[in-house]
C-alpha cells in the first residue's frame, strides 16, 4: 500500500503484540506507544497543579494548556485557542449546549439526527428548557431490497430548515452505520437554505468521534462552530477535544467557569473544571504518531493512507456480508452496502427472516473463539436502532465489526470464517 506501512503502524502498539483482533475500535482503539509514554513521563516528572510559577509547574503548564491544544488543533484545522478538552465529547457537547442557554429564544427549532445521542441529548434537554422544538434528520434507505441500508441525505435535511432554525446538530461518521457524510456539502448547502429563509443566526454541531479516526477534520473548511472527538478512539487517552469557532465563542456563549475566572476571550471560558492533565499531555502522543505514518509527516497524506488501507478492509467484508448467499440466509447490513472512500470500515448487521440469528448469539460464538473481540448492541444510538423498521429488538441491536488501519485483511479473513460457521448454523 503505497504511504502506508502496516507493520510500522502496528509496531506502535503493544497491545497488538498479543495478536488478539481488535474489532470494536470505534467502542475505543488501542493506544500508541508515545501516548503511554507521555502519561508516564507527565506522571513521573510534572505532576503538579497547573499556573504556578515554579519550574516544574511551569512546565506542566506548558504541556497540558499550551502544547496540547497546538498540536491537537491540527487534527480539527483550528487554532489552539478554539480548543478545549472535557472528559468525554458527551460531557463537551453538554457544556456547549449549556453554554448557549441563554441565547435560545422559545420557538428556536433545532434540527438534530437519530445518531449517537451525544449531540441529540444535549439539544433535545436545551430545548425543553428553552421551549425550543426538536426536529429530527432521519437516515433513509438507498436500496430498496435493504430496508436497513441507511444513511443522512441532503436533501432530507433542507425542507426542516425555517426561518425559525437554531443549531444543527449532526455526526459527521455515524458509529453504527459507518458513512463518511460530506459536511462541507451538507453545511454549505443548510447555510444558504437558512438564509434564503431568512434565520436569525444557525449554529452549526458536528460529531466526529466516529469519523475522526478515519479522516481528517476540517472545521475552516466545513464552516462549522462546534466540532468533537474522543481521543480514547482515536489511538489516544480517554479524554476528549472540543472545537468552539471563535467568533462563535464571543458572540453566542457565556461562561461555565467561576465567576472570578477570567477567561471571558478563550474556549476555557467552556470548560469548567481541569481535565486529566496528563492525559490533556497525552494526546500529543496520538498526533504525533499520525503525522509519523508518512515520510513528510503530513497529516492530509496520512489519512489519505488510513483511507486508502481501510478500503482493504471494508472491501472484502461487505462483499461477503452482502454476497446472494448471505442476503439468501437473512443478513442486512445495516448502513450502505458498497464500499469506498465515503464508507468507514465500522460495519454493522443483523440477519432476520426464516432463521434469525440474534445478534448476542452472533457474537457469543466470537467469544466462545476467543482472540477476537466483537460486540451487539445500539451503542448509544438508541433512537436510530429503535427505529429501524422492520423493527429491531432494542436490547439485541446490531453486530457491529468495527476496524481501523491497524487491522489487516488476514484479520478481516478470519472474522469472515467465524461468520461463515454462524450463518451455517
Ligand atoms: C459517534 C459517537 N459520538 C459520541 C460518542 C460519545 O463519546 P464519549 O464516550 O467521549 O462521550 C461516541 C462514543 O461511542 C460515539 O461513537
Amino acid at each position: 500500500m503505497s504511504g502506508f506501512d502496516i507493520d510500522k503502524a502496528r509496531a506502535n502498539f503493544p497491545s497488538l503484540k498479543s495478536g488478539f483482533i481488535f474489532g470494536d475500535n470505534a467502542g475505543g482503539s488501542q493506544a500508541a506507544q508515545g501516548v503511554i509514554d507521555r502519561i508516564v513521563d507527565y506522571l513521573s516528572n510534572t505532576n503538579v497543579q497547573l499556573g504556578a510559577d515554579y519550574s516544574v509547574s511551569v512546565e506542566s503548564t506548558r504541556r497540558a494548556m499550551v502544547e496540547a491544544p497546538a498540536e491537537v488543533a491540527k487534527l480539527f484545522n483550528a487554532s489552539p485557542d478554539e480548543i478545549v478538552f472535557s472528559h468525554s465529547s458527551t460531557m463537551n457537547l453538554e457544556n456547549v449546549a449549556r453554554a448557549l442557554e441563554h441565547d435560545i429564544q422559545p420557538g428556536d427549532e433545532f434540527i438534530v439526527t437519530t445518531e449517537h445521542e451525544a449531540n441529540a441529548g444535549p439539544w433535545k434537554k436545551l430545548a425543553a428548557r428553552r421551549g425550543a422544538v426538536v426536529k429530527v434528520w432521519k437516515a433513509s434507505p438507498t436500496r430498496e431490497d435493504n430496508p436497513y441500508s441507511l444513511s443522512l441525505k441532503t436533501a432530507e435535511l433542507l425542507p426542516l430548515i425555517t426561518d425559525k432554525t437554531r443549531i444543527v446538530a449532526f455526526t459527521a461518521t455515524s458509529n453504527i452505520l459507518g458513512s463518511v457524510v460530506p459536511v462541507r456539502e451538507v453545511v454549505a448547502a443548510l447555510r444558504a437554505d437558512a438564509e434564503a429563509k431568512g434565520a436569525r443566526k444557525v449554529e452549526v454541531s458536528v460529531d466526529c468521534v466516529a469519523y475522526a479516526p478515519h479522516r481528517l477534520i476540517d472545521v475552516r473548511g466545513w464552516d462549522v462552530d462546534f466540532a468533537v472527538f474522543s481521543f480514547y478512539k482515536v489511538y489516544g487517552p480517554h479524554i476528549s477535544a472540543l472545537y468552539i469557532r471563535a467568533a462563535t465563542l464571543e458572540a453566542s456563549m457565556q461562561p461555565l467557569v467561576h465567576h472570578f475566572l477570567k477567561l471571558d476571550h478563550t474556549a476555557y471560558k467552556i470548560q469548567p473544571g481541569g481535565p486529566g492533565y496528563e492525559l490533556a499531555y497525552a494526546t500529543t502522543g496520538a498526533v504525533d504518531y499520525l503525522l509519523s505514518l508518512t515520510p513528510a509527516r503530513d497529516l492530509n497524506k496520512t489519512f489519505e493512507a488510513i483511507a486508502a488501507h481501510e478500503q482493504t478492509l471494508v472491501q472484502p467484508l461487505l462483499e461477503f456480508l452482502t454476497a446472494p448467499a448471505q442476503r439468501e440466509r437473512g443478513v442486512r447490513v445495516v448502513g450502505e452496502e458498497t464500499a469506498g472512500l465515503t464508507r468507514v470500515p465500522t460495519i454493522s448487521f443483523v440477519v432476520v427472516g426464516q432463521r434469525p440469528i440474534r445478534s448476542r448469539d452472533v457474537v457469543r460464538v466470537f467469544d466462545e473463539k476467543g482472540g477476537i473481540g466483537i460486540r451487539y448492541g445500539h451503542f448509544y444510538a438508541y433512537s436510530l436502532v429503535n427505529e429501524l423498521s422492520p423493527k429491531v429488538d432494542i436490547d439485541d441491536g446490531v453486530v457491529r465489526i468495527s476496524l481501523v488501519h491497524y487491522n489487516t485483511v488476514e484479520e478481516v479473513n478470519r472474522i469472515i470464517e467465524i461468520l461463515k460457521e454462524v450463518f451455517a448454523a
